[in-house]
């Protein structure tokens, strides 16, 4: 595997392989990396002739000082595991060399600022779609991979590349769940054992959801049975526990075929995010 901390490097590197005619997969990641992560470079790897992961813990992203301070930063684990998914290329910027002044540009995705994630994390998504937008820029891969865990993301990605029409297959990729259930996510680093057996319930709340909705249509019902569950257990504390369209993020209309439980709790000072789409 290449390693390359220079914009410029890496550059010329992917244009060299795009002279030899080779596709080129994209897996843009903070690190700590997990089975989550890895299942996109698998899919990369099946898809292109290099693939490419990037690892950046994105500070713009953050809106809270705290979580970019304690969020997990493994670099000699993650590289190893890239290298046993032979991955082609490791890009491991650091902040200056992808912020060398401070950015001053903002993206506003409209409604998606104001709901779900949105709403919980003021900024967060302008400092996605900049970082996103800057990443495809260096890397002009032919295909980009992102995981469905971060639903809300998805959408705000792919909008990004429809409004801005940058040249770039957007691939969604399902979650990967530990066997308990729950959702893999770097964050889950900084839970203890017991931490982790208790943030199980979180998609077993997403299920109660899912089958009472799938049952009677009836949100409110829905809603009330799964956080009947969920408030059982006094250290998971609910942020937003929400049924919405698939596709929108807003609320479902009858025409909605594809629906969306999406959930957001604290475990200490630990956010962790869900979600499970289902027909109707
Ligand atoms: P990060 O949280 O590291 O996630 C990188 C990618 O892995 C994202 O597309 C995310 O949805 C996916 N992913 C995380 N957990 C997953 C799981 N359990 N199953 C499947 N895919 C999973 O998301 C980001 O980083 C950042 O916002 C980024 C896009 C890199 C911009 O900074």
């Amino acid at each position: 595997m290449q390693v390359f901390t220079k914009i410029n490097e890496l550059k010329n590197c992917i244009s060299n392989a795009k002279n030899n005619r080779q596709r080129i997969g994209f897996v843009p990641t903070m690190g700590a990396l997990h089975q989550g992560h890895l299942s996109l470079i698998q899919q990369s790897k099946q898809e292109n002739d290099l693939t490419v992961c990037s690892i950046f813990v994105n500070p713009s992203q953050f809106n809270n000082t705290k979580d970019f301070q304690f969020y997990p930063r493994t670099v000699e684990a993650d590289t190893e595991l890239l290298k046993s998914v032979n991955c082609d290329i490791l890009f491991l910027p650091s902040v200056d060399e992808i912020y060398p002044s401070p950015s001053t540009t903002s993206i506003d995705f409209g409604y998606l600022n104001t709901i779900l994630e949105g709403e919980f994390r003021p900024g967060h998504f302008s400092g996605v779609g900049i970082i996103v937008s800057k990443l495809l820029n260096i890397v002009s891969p032919h295909k980009a991979y992102f995981g469905e865990k971060d639903l809300q993301q998805c959408i705000v990605i792919e909008t990004l590349v429809n409004d801005l029409a940058i040249d770039v297959e957007i691939i969604r990729c399902e979650i990967m769940r530990e066997k308990n259930g729950l959702a893999m996510s770097s964050r889950n680093q900084r839970l203890s054992e017991d931490q982790k057996n208790l943030a199980s319930n979180i998609y077993k709340t997403l299920q109660i959801a899912q089958k009472e909705y799938t049952f009677f249509q009836n949100q409110e019902d829905a809603i009330s049975k799964a956080l009947a569950f969920l408030n059982t257990f006094e250290n998971i504390k609910l942020e937003y526990l929400e049924i919405v369209s698939a596709k929108t993020l807003l609320q479902p209309s009858i025409t909605d075929r594809k629906i969306a439980i999406c959930i957001a709790v604290y475990i200490g000072d630990v956010r962790l995010i869900d979600n499970l789409t289902f027909n109707v």
